[in-house]
């Protein structure tokens, strides 16, 4: 079968190694995918540094959409993705997550009769001012074959009618949903090991038990009050803690930092000798962080997820999350962009050490599994 596998921004860029990889170790006889990239992330350390490190399949077409408003950057990519579909005639078409990427491959595809298959399909925030929320939703109710990582994706899909007893053949009126584990654990798993050897520690002078941070949601980037109040927990914890925070910065909010913070806060950051704010790195690099990190303070879905995976304590800069699991079972907390949320939480765990850390993300094979029921379903 042939299979269109719609990527863009670089969470999803590091999702298709799973898949990939499960195509080239066991379906490579039956199964021929294309990788579609959207250009929504171009930077050589947002795009390209994960393509060989991850062995990740270059991609057949590049549609360079580029930032811009949402509008704007959803219509070129449905614009290009449209005009491939209609060239390679595919099988069916694979999207990752809840992007501009995402929701633009799932129109495209439904538009043109061609079955959807999300991948992450189910999570939800409840709240509708987050653009991913919109997305991850269209995109559900375009697809016919429905994996969600969690068993609370499949409640939250169930609530909004959809059937996990349908029978086949699945169509879009007459989807199937199923709860398959997360493939970021499948590559976390797969990953770890390589990322032992990495020397990002060693170069940028870290002790183990440092903090790492990423941010980059347009809720905290482009708020002045909530990117200050974050910037100035971080420098508060690295003064109450004598620890070090390093921040592998998304260009985004590189980009607003001048903005919106102060001059004062700025030169405050810029003096500490804890601060280390650095360029994004690799997928390898930041497991190597991750691992050796005593905990993470994010507004990144991706990065609160392999806290948990490597067994980290979890600060969460946003109201509320799509891994809710996670908060139920006392691994992360949520502090929104409240300095003393933040500082509270970061004591909360300096006393309690003592997390657990069940499997609550599958077995490892959740790509080898979605792989089989495509190729069962719609090959
Ligand atoms: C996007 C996704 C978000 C995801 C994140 C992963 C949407 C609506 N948002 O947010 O869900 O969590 O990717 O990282 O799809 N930029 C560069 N170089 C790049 C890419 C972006 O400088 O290679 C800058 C540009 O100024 C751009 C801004 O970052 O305007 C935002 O990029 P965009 O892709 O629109 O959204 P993200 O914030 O990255
Ligand atoms: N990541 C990375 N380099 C970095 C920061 C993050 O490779 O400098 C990885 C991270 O490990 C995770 C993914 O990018 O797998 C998460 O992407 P991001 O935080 O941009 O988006 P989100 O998951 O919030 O959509």
């Amino acid at each position: 079968m042939k299979l269109i596998t719609i990527i863009g921004a670089r969470p999803q860029i590091i999702k298709a190694a799973a898949i990939s990889r499960a195509i080239r170790n066991h379906f490579s006889t039956q199964m021929h995918e294309i990788i579609v990239h959207t250009g929504q992330h171009y930077d050589e350390n947002m795009s390209e540094v994960f393509f060989d490190e991850l062995q990740i399949p270059r991609p057949h077409y590049n549609l360079q959409s580029g930032s811009g408003n949402h509008g704007k950057q959803t219509a070129k990519m449905l614009e290009g993705i449209e005009t491939v579909i209609l060239t390679e005639k595919p099988d069916a078409v694979l999207v990752y997550g809840d992007t501009n990427s995402t929701v633009a491959g799932g129109l495209a595809a439904s538009k043109l009769l061609i079955p959807l298959v999300h991948i992450e399909a189910g999570l939800r925030s409840f709240n509708k001012s987050m653009p991913e929320e919109i997305n991850r939703i269209c995109c559900d109710h375009m697809s016919t074959l429905l994996f969600s990582p969690t068993r609370q994706g499949i409640e939250n899909l169930k609530r909004e009618g959809f059937n996990p007893e349908n029978k086949p053949p699945y169509t879009i009126d007459n989807p199937h949903v199923y709860h398959c584990g997360d493939i970021m654990y499948d590559n976390s798993l797969y990953f770890s090991e390589l990322a032992s050897g990495r020397s990002i520690l060693k170069e940028l002078d870290l002790k183990p038990g440092f903090i790492l941070s990423t941010i980059h949601r347009n809720n905290n980037t482009d708020d002045p009050v909530r990117l200050s109040a974050i910037f100035d927990a971080l420098i508060s914890i690295t003064e109450i803690y004598q620890v070090q925070v390093v921040l592998p910065l998304h260009p985004r909010t590189r980009k607003m930092m001048e903005v919106n913070l102060s001059v004062e806060l700025q030169q405050r950051l810029n003096s500490s000798t804890r601060i280390k704010i650095i360029p994004p790195v690799s997928f390898l690099d930041v497991i190597a962080l991750e691992k050796n990190a005593g905990m993470i303070v994010t507004d990144s879905g991706g990065v609160q997820k392999e806290a948990f995976f490597f067994q980290k304590p979890c600060i969460i800069l946003r109201p509320e999350t799509e891994w809710v699991e996670i908060v139920e079972n006392g691994n992360a907390i949520l502090c929104d962009a409240d300095k003393k949320r933040i500082l509270d939480a970061c004591n909360t765990f300096h006393q309690n050490p003592g997390l657990n850390y069940p499997p609550l993300f599958g077995d490892g094979k959740a790509a080898e599994f979605i792989c089989k029921e495509i190729l069962n379903q719609l090959g």
